[in-house]
């Protein structure tokens, strides 16, 4: 990735290549922790996410990318399992390590980019990408898709909980199946093994946006 020239102190984006979500807005992340809670904030974990590790579906050293205030990654966690959370959001961070704190779970977090994940020089099995995914536009997926792949380790599994487009009340924006089966196909190092129908909650969905 080439290096951005200028100051760091005056750079939003800490010398990354802003996200589609960045440009859009005009804001880093970070931004979306300031005022008031994020329309993905919902004060708990993902009810997909909670049914999955009741089920087993975590075992290992797991890594939550964008994980926010980390209300997924710390539910992992309390099941006694070794969490790394990473986002670019500092004040996400930070309130993540606060009610990891306060609660009295372990778990690590760090100041990372999705897309240069090698940079933490470990491997993790599983990985869970909870809305990241989906906020990212076509040409930005094999990036991250490969760094993805660079911290999974050889047959790992990898959950990406994603709005769907299935159904009439979408989330910003639906992906399609073939979209993900596009984004992790074999040639670059991923098999799908399987896609299901689910739901995400948000601030703004009162049953969950289909996922
Ligand atoms: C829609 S939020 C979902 C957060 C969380 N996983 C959840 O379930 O609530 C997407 C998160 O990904 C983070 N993010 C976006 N781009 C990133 C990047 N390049 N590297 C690391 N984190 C990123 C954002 O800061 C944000 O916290």
């Amino acid at each position: 990735m080439p290096e951005r020239s200028g100051n760091l102190a005056d750079d939003p984006f800490s010398r990354r290549h802003p996200t589609a979500h960045e440009r859009l807005t005009g804001l880093p992340w970070d931004a979306s922790y300031h005022d008031g809670p994020a329309p993905w904030a919902v004060g708990h974990p993902q009810p997909a996410i909670v049914r999955l590790a009741s089920e087993g579906g975590f075992a290992g050293a797991v890594l939550d990318a964008g994980c926010r205030t980390a209300e997924n990654a710390l539910h992992v966690a309390s099941l006694g399992l070794s969490v790394l959370g990473v986002d670019v959001a500092e004040t996400a961070l930070a309130t993540a390590r606060a009610k990891a704190d306060d609660r009295g779970i372990e778990v690590e977090f760090a100041s990372a980019d999705a897309f240069e994940l090698g940079r933490l020089v470990r491997r993790f099995e599983p990985v869970l990408d909870c809305g990241l995914f989906h906020t990212l536009v076509g040409d930005e997926r094999p990036g991250y898709v490969a760094s993805l792949a660079r911290v999974t380790k050889h047959d790992g599994t990898l959950y990406v909980l994603c709005f769907s487009d299935d159904g009439p009340d979408t989330g910003p924006p639906p992906i399609r199946r073939e979209e993900l089966r596009t984004a992790f196909c074999l040639s670059n190092g991923w098999n799908v093994a399987a896609i299901e129908p689910d739901w995400i909650e948000t601030r703004y969905h009162d049953d969950g946006a289909p996922a």
